[in-house]
């Protein structure tokens, strides 16, 4: 990988985390799928090479276990999936270069080389190991098919991850109380002699490794943290029949050892960009200038499967000699009413289900990619699905688009004859700029920020020199219409990326030819071509009683979910712990998507203090003097908190304050320092212990 902005010289690939091949996809995944699509397309854009590949994850427990409930054959199962996988992607937009699957040759050659590979440069060793056993079922246990608790955080977890509480990734025999999910037993521990791969030998290339890593913050934070308590050896094997064979030449004929599902799943990222190149010719698409050059490697997943992306991912590629990835990022989780999507419990919008309901997928994509930034948990709802519809596409994308072209194409059959102002020039060039940088950034937010406030400049351009009041011969009017399907253009090629449909139709509308998706960025400034003709409306508002219909119905679903989560037990995908707490997240501030390092954060001095006496200040209806003693010294500070509070009950009391808070004066009082507070009663913080008057909060 290469450390220069986007574009490199260098081809890219983008990932996104392989879905398993076990059932329907809903929204939850397609947040994924679409991000990781708007990244590749938006890279292109820049005039990055980049290819999009992924494929369906076809091994390991998650398959076997649910193959085996429907009584059928893993790998029958697991095709069958597969098979639906391919054609829901397309329907979203979603254009893999390549798409395979875990289970087919190619994977299967290049996982077997990579092991064969760590195991000649001895990071594999064998160990004997203690690993759940159910008698009555007499089988092995491996992953999902054993349940307990968590060692880390006291959470429900299964066998191989803590996937409601901490989401660690767990060893082979670390889940305490451990029960069997075949038969619900206390399970029992057998010995068997098992492979390891020796992560812990990769504990600095690892640290070097996140300091260089690009994506979001988290994907370098809890790996760093996981480093820092100190890595553990992995298990790379599994009991099981279902999965790839360990390359062993000279196992023992009774041996049914299987990789673990984690190791050949993400090769699959190599074989697909192989795939790739074999079908496109190395020309076009060299995937060993990526995997074993220099070329970027960009990983889009859940925040859910950091680990094996941040930790043993990178260990493998590091010990086999491959490349390493240039940039993780990590999404946040998809809710509905706070609470994890669950395909058992059937809580969840399906993929099929959106499309049947009549809505374009491009709505969709925008919804997902601009609705929070890439690390937030984004609640799902059908009034929330509308507003951003209804606001951001009907009201500013699509009217601005319609009225402009419409003006054009009445008053001028086209594209006025005349060039693009300076001014707009501009705006367009700025706006391609914030392109640049947010693709930079992983942020597809961004870029669909971007492209909207284009619009919203574009409505308040037209707005602002009301062409319809104009003489269309005159100069003036020609020249803002002109300007108009400019920007209209640009638009159109910055939102490509993300409403990839949409925008191919507008392009079609200003007259140009061909693919949308293979324009640059560049060409935002390219004049159109002189005719066109008459546009037709791209979106449509969502009525609110159909937002009404469905929102009973997903509220019906929601609360048949939340029976079963009282009679059952059993769990399937990563719910998000912390919204689950919550019971209406609606009147809150978003949490902030940005993290921030420990030095930031010892920056702020955060003190305890006590209010020695609080007053009114005259004139001002909400502002209060206070003297507050830091231990140090007592403080002026001045707080809105005349209106919320009875000054006279506040002195004496505890409050934490910020020392450091830059002096500011407001009705001619001095403010030397900031107390905290929170909502709207400005609930005052204190401390509950026996922290002294001066001490920092930290
Ligand atoms: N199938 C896994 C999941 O859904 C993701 C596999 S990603 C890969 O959690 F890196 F292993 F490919
Ligand atoms: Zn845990």
């Amino acid at each position: 990988m290469s450390h220069e902005d986007f574009p490199t010289d260098e081809p890219a690939v983008v990932t996104c985390g392989l879905p398993y091949a076990n059932g329907d996809l809903h929204i939850g995944h397609l947040r994924g799928y679409i991000g990781a699509d708007a990244f590749s397309r938006a890279l292109e854009t820049l005039g990055q090479e980049t290819a999009y590949v992924c494929g369906s994850d076809m091994h390991g427990t998650p398959v076997a276990v649910n193959a085996e409930q429907q009584g059928v054959d893993p790998e029958d199962f697991a095709l069958d999936w597969h098979e639906q996988y391919k054609e829901t992607f397309p329907q979203f937009n979603v254009e893999f270069d390549n798409y395979g699957h875990t289970h087919d040759e190619t994977n299967v050659e290049t996982t077997q080389e990579i092991v064969r590979t760590l195991d000649d440069e001895g990071y594999i060793y064998e160990k004997e190991i203690q690993v759940a056993y159910d008698p009555d079922a007499d089988q092995y246990l491996p992953d999902r098919y054993v349940e307990g608790t968590c060692p880390y955080c006291g959470a429900k977890a299964r066998g191989d991850e803590c996937d409601e509480g901490c989401q660690r990734h767990l060893e082979p025999g670390e889940v305490e109380d451990p029960t069997s999910t075949i038969t619900g037993n206390p399970a029992e521990y057998r010995e068997r002699t098992h492979k390891f791969f020796e992560v812990s030998e990769f504990s600095e290339f690892l640290t070097e490794f996140l300091d260089g890593l690009e994506g979001t913050s988290n994907a370098r934070n809890q790996p760093r943290q996981w480093i820092e308590d100190g890595l553990q050896d992995w298990c790379i094997t599994r009991d099981m029949d279902w999965g790839i064979d360990y390359p062993d030449d000279d196992a023992g004929g009774e041996d049914d050892l299987v990789l673990y599902v984690w190791v050949d799943a993400p090769i699959e990222y190599i074989s697909s960009s192989k795939q790739y190149s074999e079908r496109v010719g190395k020309d076009a698409f060299d995937w060993e200038q990526v995997w074993k050059g220099d070329g970027e490697i960009m990983h889009v997943i859940g925040r859910d499967i950091i680990q094996h992306h941040a930790i043993f991912w990178p260990a493998m590629l590091e010990g086999a000699g491959y490349n390493k990835p240039r940039g993780i990022a990590a999404t946040g989780f998809i809710t509905i009413n706070g609470k994890g999507l669950s395909t058992s419990r059937n809580r969840a919008i399906w993929a099929k289900e959106y499309l049947e309901e009549g809505f374009h997928p491009d709505l969709l994509r925008y919804y997902l990619t601009t609705t929070g930034g890439l690390q937030q948990d984004v609640d799902f709802s059908w009034d929330a699905f509308q507003e951003t519809v209804n606001g951001e596409l009907v009201g500013t994308i699509g009217n601005f688009w319609y009225r402009s072209l419409l003006f054009a194409y009445r008053n001028y059959e086209g594209t006025p004859d005349t060039d693009v102002s300076e001014e707009v020039r501009k705006r367009i060039q700025d706006a391609i700029g914030d392109v640049r940088a947010n693709v930079n950034d992983y942020s597809m937010r961004g870029v669909g920020g971007a492209a909207t406030e284009l619009a919203q400049f574009g409505n308040e351009y037209i707005q602002r020199n009301e062409p319809w009041k104009l003489d269309a011969e005159s100069e003036e009017a020609t020249q803002v219409i002109r300007d108009c399907v400019q920007i209209a253009k640009a638009v159109a090629v910055l939102l490509e990326p993300i409403t990839p449909d949409k925008a191919q139709a507008l392009w079609a509308q200003i007259g140009e030819d061909g693919d949308i998706a293979d324009a640059h960025l560049e060409d935002a400034l390219e004049a159109p071509p002189r005719d066109f003709d008459e546009p037709g409306e791209l979106f449509e508002k969502i009525e609110d009683d159909r937002v009404d219909e469905l929102t009973e119905k997903l509220e019906e679903r929601v609360a048949a979910a939340s029976d079963d989560d009282d009679a059952e037990t059993e769990s399937d995908e990563s719910t998000d712990t912390e919204a689950d707490g919550m019971s209406d997240t609606d009147d809150l501030e978003p949490l902030a998507d940005e993290r921030i390092g420990f030095e930031d954060f010892q920056e702020l001095d955060v003190r305890v203090g006590r209010i020695e006496s609080a007053e009114g200040i005259e004139d001002a209806d909400d502002l209060a003097r206070l003297e507050v003693d830091i231990g140090f010294e007592t403080r002026q500070i001045v707080a809105g908190i005349k209106q919320l509070h009875d000054l006279e009950e506040l002195p004496g009391e505890k409050c934490v304050l910020l020392a450091n808070m830059e002096k500011a004066e407001l009705f001619g009082v001095e403010s030397n320092g900031m107390i905290l507070a929170a909502g709207e009663e400005a609930d005052l913080l204190t401390t509950h212990g026996d922290a002294a008057v001066g001490e920092k909060i930290k």
